[in-house]
């Protein structure tokens, strides 16, 4: 059944433990319910959140917050080499990953233990220890705001880059995401390659599914804060892209940068590192700060307001300016 909140607090909806209210909250889990209740067009400012892992209020939400509670994980083809699995957009991210594991499922289990669910994860193009859930991705099924519409995208329709899809940009703001569907592999393929994923699987008892799920999700306990114990929304900046020539240069200066090839051109640069650098790790304050084994994650170290937490960032972004010449981009959505 749909259900209709009026002054909602959106406390339970964000990782940062925020404080903001919307105006109005939906949450639907059938395309029946959200396609009447869209049927006959919504004007008025709109949002659609998934488990609020990637969001900071810096204000309340004047209008409409939709959420999905479609659940529902589902073979819907298979040969003897992979299968299509449809999961509803509101299955928590991590269920799904843990439920591919138990079943032999090959290709999302790098991604274990990110917040978030099913349908964020596909406009997010979720990704970690060097696999993005955009390559697992065939389609994704979607309602359209104005007009409760049906609509399909194909793999290729969703633009997938890094941390990046055509619902960040071309049609943002245009649908609701009802159900994903996912081709994984029936038999064994591992991506290990990335830092010490690899090292940490042989400690475990060598490549299995459950060795690499338990691997990623002792790396991330470790680097990364639990959203159920500190307020963040995971890294808050992208890693910036420069152009080889500008990489090389850093290099030069910088022996120890970590960089990464993303093709002939362009190199990615840690901004975790660059933010390091600047000092931020032991510089101290009262409500904000980054994370101590990751400077990539901005925390609520209590009662931060939205306000807060972007003030912060904002120095944050004009030091590695400052010390690196490379701008930092924000990976988290902000509202208000
Ligand atoms: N590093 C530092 N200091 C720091 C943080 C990182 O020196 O404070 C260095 C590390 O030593 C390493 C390099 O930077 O050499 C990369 O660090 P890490 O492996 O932790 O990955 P990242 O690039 O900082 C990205 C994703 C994470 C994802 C990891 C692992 C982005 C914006 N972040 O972080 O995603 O888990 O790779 O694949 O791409 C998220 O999006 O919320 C997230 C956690």
């Amino acid at each position: 059944m749909i259900k209709q909140y009026n002054e909602y607090s959106l406390l339970p909806h964000n990782t940062f433990g925020i404080e903001a209210t919307a105006a109005c909250f939906v949450d639907f889990s059938s395309v029946d319910e959200i396609r009447e209740f869209l049927a006959d067009g919504f004007d008025g400012e709109s949002l659609v959140i998934g488990g609020g892992s990637n969001l900071l209020f810096v204000a309340n939400f004047k209008g409409t917050v939709f959420h999905s509670s479609i659940m529902g994980i589902e073979v819907v083809d298979e040969t003897d080499t992979h299968i299509l699995l449809r999961v509803g957009s509101g299955v928590n991210w991590d269920e799904l990953v843990a439920y591919t594991v138990e079943h032999g499922w090959y290709g999302l289990e790098n991604l274990s233990a990110i917040p978030g669910e099913v349908g964020a994860s596909a406009v997010q193009n979720v990704g970690a220890y060097g696999v993005e859930a955009g390559e697992l991705i065939v389609n994704v099924e979607a309602i359209t705001m104005n007009g409760g519409e049906y609509r399909i995208f194909n793999h290729d329709d969703c633009h997938f880059a890094y941390r990046d899809s055509v619902f960040k940009n071309e049609e943002k703001g245009k649908n609701i995401i009802a159900y994903v569907t996912y081709r994984l592999s029936k038999v064994p393929q591992f991506k290990l390659s990335y830092g010490n994923l690899k090292e940490k699987v042989d400690e475990l008892g060598g490549e299995s599914l459950a060795n690499v799920r338990r691997a990623v999700c002792e790396i991330r306990e470790a680097k990364l804060p639990s959203p159920s114990r500190v307020g963040s929304a995971g890294s808050f900046f992208m890693n910036p892209v420069v152009s080889k020539d500008f990489a090389a240069a850093l290099k030069k200066e910088y022996p120890t940068m970590p960089q990464y090839v993303v093709d002939e051109g362009n190199v990615k640069i840690s901004a975790g590192w660059l933010i390091e650098q600047c000092g931020w790790k032991k510089t101290p304050h009262p409500n904000v700060g980054v994370y101590e084994h990751q400077a990539l994650v901005v925390v609520n170290r209590g009662n931060a307001t939205g306000t807060d937490v972007l003030e912060f960032a904002r120095a944050v972004v004009d030091s590695v300016k400052e010390m690196f010449g490379v701008t930092l981009h924000m990976e988290v959505n902000v509202i208000g």
